[in-house]
């Protein structure tokens, strides 16, 4: 464990700027990356900016894709996963935009919407690397407690305490929350090449306890990944309080 979360932010940030440039993506392979939002990536995305301006990195042959996107608010809304994602990091790096995917929370037809972003992580291959932070309650992406561990790509049903969470960036209102949001399932992320996961705050030790050390179930999306042949966890001292 970390001290902070900045140095979280800063070793996560390292650690991808070394398997980009291992992997010396071209056009005809670019290195595919899983992305999050919330507050967790925050430093990551900072600091991999400073990294960009600083010469030591390129995002010209990385691809994106985003883990999840609010259903029912358009996407220029202040808290979109859109606009966090372009505010917080697209804009600041030389991607190419074409390369960016991120689920559309305001298709007309959801199944097919969700279907073909399956699709599109299948042409690349896999995911090389996908990023990840955790909810209290062990969710991953969006896959609330209950969620099926090979699920893929679909709407779901926002939990009453993870709208209450999310509720400090709508004003502190939750009926401001969207109720639903299309999230990749727990089968999607576990078919990536490596997972890693950003976990900082006393808010998260319960939820990285059962993480690390909790028996795999559907309760607790995130213990999915024990199951998974490289995945990794990068968190501060105070979530590890109940390990
Ligand atoms: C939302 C996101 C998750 C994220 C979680 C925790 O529910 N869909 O992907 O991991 O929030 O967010 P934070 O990092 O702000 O605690």
């Amino acid at each position: 464990p970390l001290k902070h979360s900045q140095e979280i932010g800063a070793w996560a940030a390292d650690y991808i700027v070394k398997k980009i440039n291992s992997f010396n993506p071209t056009a005809d392979r670019p290195f595919v990356l899983g992305l999050p939002t919330g507050s967790s990536p925050l430093v990551m995305y900072q600091q991999l900016i400073k990294r960009y301006q600083a010469g030591l990195v390129s995002f010209k042959h990385v691809v994106t894709f985003n883990m999840d996107e609010y259903v029912g608010i358009p996407e220029d809304h202040p808290q979109s996963y859109h606009t966090f994602m372009f505010q917080n990091f697209f804009n600041h790096i030389d991607i190419d935009k074409s390369n960016i995917h991120i689920l559309n929370g305001n298709a007309t037809d959801i199944v097919k919407e969700c279907e073909d972003y399956e699709e599109k992580i299948k042409s690349y291959g896999k995911i090389d690397l996908f990023i990840g932070g955790v909810g209290q309650d062990g969710h991953i992406a969006f896959n609330e407690p209950g969620s099926s561990l090979r699920s893929r790509t679909r709407i779901k049903t926002l939990t009453e305490d993870t709208r209450i969470a999310n509720s400090r960036f709508f004003d502190n209102d939750i009926s401001q929350v969207p109720q639903y949001a299309l999230t990749i399932g727990v089968g999607t992320l576990m078919d990536a090449k490596e997972v890693m996961l950003l976990i900082s705050g006393h808010n998260k030790a319960l939820a990285l306890q059962q993480a690390v050390e909790g028996a795999v179930n559907h309760l607790w999306t995130v213990t999915a990944l024990q199951m998974h042949a490289k995945s990794l966890v990068v968190c501060d001292e105070a979530s590890t309080e109940e390990l």
